[in-house]
């Protein structure tokens, strides 16, 4: 199982001050040297954390793979095709929000979610749409031609060390199972800790696990490297 690491929270601390430390292109080397697996941002509309320019450099600079979430909107899609990441993970986005909130509803925004998909797949970039552990979300993805699912694990995260995390666990278990059939690569995240992850690792279908917050949050005391190491050390 391979470790992405998101490096948003690097830039929102640079951000905090609209400066230009910590850089979010030192974290990606830096993540990639201590053994990454692929670095992931979201260039959120309101750009509250990564910008236009880092996305640019990141590209240059990459030497795993970049995963660009985006919204499903066109402006973005004009942005993934000038900077053609390796990837580009569909989310939902709304201003409100801290963090993603839950899958993309690929039910209901099906029509605005296939222009986007048809786009950027014509100009050759993958595709991989977040969705909750839900067999009519990944119904509705098999049936626009998706392969690539990052199955959200936010709300087992949220519940880890209560009585519902069976339940959590059990729904991402049963949406890996159907997604397998289906021939779909299967990547998770959201949520995920150095406390919570191990239950995750077990389940070996998953090709690639997204981790920002906990790792970001630990480099501040161990240092990014050990920080990720850590995490690679658990999944290995
Ligand atoms: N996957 C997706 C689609 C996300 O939007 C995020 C947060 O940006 C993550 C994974 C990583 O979540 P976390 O920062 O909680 O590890």
């Amino acid at each position: 199982m391979k470790l992405a690491v998101n490096i948003d929270h690097i830039a929102t601390l640079r951000q905090a001050r609209i400066t230009n430390e910590p850089d979010p292109v030192y974290a990606a080397v830096i993540a990639e040297l201590a053994g990454a697996d692929g670095i992931t941002i979201h260039l959120r509309q309101d750009r509250r954390h990564i910008q236009e320019k880092d996305l640019e450099l990141l590209r240059a600079l990459i030497k795993t793979k970049l995963n660009l979430e985006m919204a499903i909107s066109m402006d973005m899609v004009k942005i993934a095709l000038k900077y053609k990441p390796d990837i580009c993970t569909l989310v939902p986005e709304s201003s409100e929000e801290v963090t993603t909130s839950g899958g993309l509803d690929v039910v209901v925004y099906n029509d605005k979610i296939k222009e986007v998909v048809d786009n950027l797949k014509a100009a050759g970039v993958k595709v991989s749409v977040f969705v909750d552990p839900n067999i009519d979300q990944i119904k509705a993805c098999y049936r626009m031609g998706i392969n690539v699912i990052e199955i959200n694990t936010g709300e087992y995260a949220e519940n880890w060390n209560n009585s519902n995390a069976t339940l959590e666990l059990e729904k991402i278990k049963k949406s890996i199972e159907y997604a397998k059939r289906m021939n779909f690569r299967i990547l998770a995240g959201h949520g995920l800790t150095y406390q919570n992850v191990f239950p995750i690792v077990t389940m070996r279908d998953i090709e690639e696990l997204n981790i920002g917050h906990s790792i970001v949050a630990n480099s501040t005391f161990m240092g990014l490297t050990e920080a990720v190491r850590r995490m690679k050390q658990i999944i290995a």
